[in-house]
């Protein structure tokens, strides 16, 4: 059984991964593209939409791979924008449906554990915004202890955080990004997703002050995303030391 896994794990590993496509609102699994932009098939012409990203340096950073805002070639599902309270907790999770499936119950599971930070960027028309603005950053879901990341496994399905209550309403495209550092460049597996917000609430007299721009602010050789092997994956003996890409968590 424990051989059947890993080969079958080996097999799919090269061709297909997992995507996150529900957002999670209120305590609540919406609908698959309800509130995410729609990630895109693809990778070598292959028919597989759970595909990760392996360069900061295209569009796909922005939104995922092949996502319909960067190659406008979905013309497909537009999504709605959710109204999240500001300080409420939002969630991403992945699609039981692309992905790895794992026996015996045939379930997706977030096969690479990894950092995962989520983003905002304002735009008062999402449906045609690429993205190519202002990012602040707004979670970073890092280590839980030295040798356990918060995000993946064989059990996990989602990562959850906190829309800060100090953030200014509005509409937001909010970028949520799970990765796997690698020892080379260009071979970190960006695993990205986009959901359409609109933040109710108060706001805070304080607004972001640091942004990030995708692609730009990621450099291949960053020490978070090309990366000492202490942190993963044989490594994970030093993860809390681990300093993760971009600036820093607004609000925090
Ligand atoms: C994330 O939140 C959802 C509800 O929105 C919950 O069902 C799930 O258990 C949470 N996941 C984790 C890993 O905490
Ligand atoms: C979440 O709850 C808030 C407050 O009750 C509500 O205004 C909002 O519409 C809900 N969002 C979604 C996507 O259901
Ligand atoms: C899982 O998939 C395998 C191979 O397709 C199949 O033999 C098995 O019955 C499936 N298990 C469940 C619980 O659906
Ligand atoms: C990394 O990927 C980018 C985009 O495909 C490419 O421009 C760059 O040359 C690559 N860098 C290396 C070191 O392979």
């Amino acid at each position: 059984m424990k051989y059947s896994l890993i080969s079958l794990l080996l097999a799919q590993s090269t061709a297909a991964h997992y995507v996150f496509s529900h957002l999670l609102v209120n305590g609540t699994e919406t609908k698959e593209w309800e509130y995410t932009r729609e990630i895109g098939y693809g990778w070598e012409g292959k028919p597989y939409r759970d595909s990760p990203a392996f360069s900061v340096d295209t569009q796909d950073i922005i939104c995922g791979y092949t996502a319909w805002n960067t190659d406008n070639s979905l013309s497909g599902i537009k999504p709605n924008t959710a109204d999240v309270v500001a300080g409420s907790e939002i969630g991403f999770r992945i699609s039981k449906t692309y992905g790895i499936l794992l026996p015996p119950t045939n379930e997706t599971f977030l096969y690479h554990e990894g950092p995962a930070q989520a983003y905002l960027s304002r735009s008062d028309n999402l449906q045609a915004y690429r993205g190519d603005g202002d990012w602040f950053k707004i979670a970073a879901l890092l280590a839980k202890d030295d040798t356990t990341w918060q995000v993946g496994g064989l059990t996990v399905k989602d990562a959850n955080f906190t829309i800060p209550r100090a953030t200014p309403p509005g509409t937001y495209l909010l970028r949520f990004e799970q990765f796997r550092p690698g020892y080379d460049v260009n071979q970190t597996q960006w695993f990205v997703a986009c959901a359409h917000i609109n933040v109710i609430g108060s706001g805070s007299s304080t607004a972001p002050t640091h942004f990030a721009k995708f692609p730009g602010t990621y450099k291949p050789e960053d020490e978070g995303i090309t990366i000492s092997p202490d942190f993963y994956p044989q490594g994970k003996k030093s993860l809390l030391q681990y300093k993760p890409p971009g600036p820093p968590v607004f609000g925090a």
